[in-house]
């Protein structure tokens, strides 16, 4: 898989990816009879020989098969779907975290290290993002502005960028104005301003059960304390659980990411971001929002933020082009609610500016129109890379394994046998040549010891070699 121009969605792909991914997460079981072609035509719209050839495709894909005078079904003798790991049952104690050994150990020597085969860190897939297309922009931009270019951009940031956040959010629920945004130099960025925004050095921040290390380590640094609240891998974080914690303990802020959590790939549904929001409203605590996988979903609509349900400007949303761009620009964004004017000092008291080239060239992208098809192309790459991941864990991996059914991102999430520790498959998969995500990454209490993230953005033959030799090792450990 190469370029995203080759991820094509002909009509007949995308009906054929439609029923795959129908199959893929069991609402299609092996056996059950698929929509007859002539149903199907009049459903979608399309000839019968476009649904024809969808279904050619299923079966040259090994799902379905045809039976004479009766239909297509799906394959009965396809291997039955993993189950999905069970809610989180977390430490219910606030914790101080204590990441940075391992963080270091881990992810800052594997995450570019060109010799290992790259299922570990969440980073998006070079061939996919429109690098060189926002690389042009970019080299049409700083001819256009001159010395301006090279000029300091301060805090709140590029208005233009601004506008085009503004409209892109209204597919998110949100009517916001560039005036509510700042510019930031990515995500992380965002979350660690709006933690000191609004806590105090030694305060408890309520957050999901797992959690990317990024998180973490954020509430290090700033010197805050964990108290994880268990988190279900299809809808996120639960709300009887964080009510009972509110109780319990003084909350100064909660955490979440709200659609396709890393490395959960949970998405909490847009009404309970509706009560997330007002569980959280009565007692004034503050929902830092991460959003920064919430375009690459894979349904029909994308899932609304829970920054459209604030009333009270307590949500802070934070964002950034980091998974759909290119990380390497650097830009991201943070809506801060009642919380602007601090954020903006923030910004500008710990880096003055964004980056003003980046910024603009992300601006132009967007509004040349470019971004909603690169968007759509990438969604569809993604899930596909998802899909085919997912069958290969289910064919290389024991049986007793539990994985993770994502309805957006790229990630996936887990459950090895209990024998099987994380720590120690990382080191066997990287004498391998291959690089995965412990499960220690995700606690800041030792949570998760035999699961691992996996990264399905770079799904390759080689790829698929390195899930075949990774079920070798875990068999031998388990
Ligand atoms: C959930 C989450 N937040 C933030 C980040 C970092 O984002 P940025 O590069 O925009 O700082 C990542 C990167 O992996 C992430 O997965």
């Amino acid at each position: 898989m190469g370029d995203v121009s080759s991820e094509t969605t002909y009509k007949y792909e995308r009906i054929a990816d439609d029923i795959d991914h129908l199959i893929e997460c069991g609402a299609l079981q092996p056996g059950d009879r698929i929509p007859s072609v002539r149903r199907m035509s009049r459903a979608r719209e399309v000839s019968i020989s476009t649904v024809l050839q969808a279904y050619y495709l299923l079966e040259a894909r090994g799902l379905i098969r045809a039976r004479p005078r009766s239909g297509f079904y799906v394959r009965s003798d396809l291997p039955s779907n993993l189950p999905e790991p069970e809610i989180s049952t977390p430490d219910p104690d606030p914790t101080q975290v204590s990441m940075r050994e391992l963080v270091s150990m881990v992810v800052l020597k594997d995450a570019t290290n060109p010799a290992l085969i790259q299922l570990g860190a969440a980073h998006p897939n070079p061939a996919l993002a429109a690098t060189e297309k926002l690389n042009r922009t970019l080299t049409v931009v700083a001819r256009r502005m001159g010395d301006e270019s090279g000029l300091y951009d301060y805090a709140p940031g590029c208005e233009a960028l601004r506008m085009q956040i503004a409209r892109q959010s209204l597919t998110a629920g949100c009517s916001l104005s560039p005036e509510d945004i700042v510019i930031t130099s990515g995500c992380s960025e965002s979350v660690s301003f709006c933690l000191r925004a609004v806590c105090d050095r030694g305060d408890t921040v309520a957050i999901e059960s797992p959690i990317c290390f990024d998180t973490l380590q954020t509430l290090e640094a700033l010197g805050l304390r964990a108290l994880e609240i268990p988190t279900h891998p299809r809808d996120g974080i639960s709300l009887e659980a964080l009510r009972f914690a509110m109780q319990h303990n003084p909350v100064s802020a909660c955490l979440v990411i709200s659609n396709f959590n890393n490395p959960l790939g949970s998405c909490i549904p847009d009404p309970k971001k509706r009560a997330l929001v007002s569980l959280l409203a009565t007692q004034e605590i503050p929902l830092i929002e991460n959003d920064i996988f919430g375009e690459l979903y894979f349904g029909d609509a994308r899932p609304s933020v829970a920054k459209a349900y604030d009333r009270q400007g307590l949500v802070m949303l934070c964002s950034s082009f980091s998974k759909t761009l290119a990380p390497g620009y650097r830009v991201g964004w943070v809506v801060p609610g009642q919380f602007l004017s601090t954020v903006r000092w923030l910004k500008y008291t710990s880096s003055l500016a964004a980056p003003t080239l980046s910024e603009h060239a992300i601006a132009e992208f967007m509004s040349s129109g470019s971004y909603a098809p690169y968007l759509r192309r990438t969604r569809r790459a993604y899930e596909r890379r998802v899909t085919s991941m997912s069958r290969a864990v289910r064919r290389a991996f024991p049986e007793e394994t539990k994985l993770t059914r994502p309805s957006g991102g790229f990630l996936l999430w887990v459950e090895l046998p209990e024998a099987v520790d994380s720590l120690v498959l990382y080191e066997r998969a990287q004498a391998a040549g291959i690089a995965i995500t412990p499960g220690y990454l995700f606690s800041a209490t030792d949570q998760y010891p035999n699961f691992i993230r996996l990264n399905a953005a770079n799904w390759s033959d080689e790829a698929e070699a390195a899930i075949d030799r990774l079920g070798q090792i875990i068999r031998q450990l388990g």
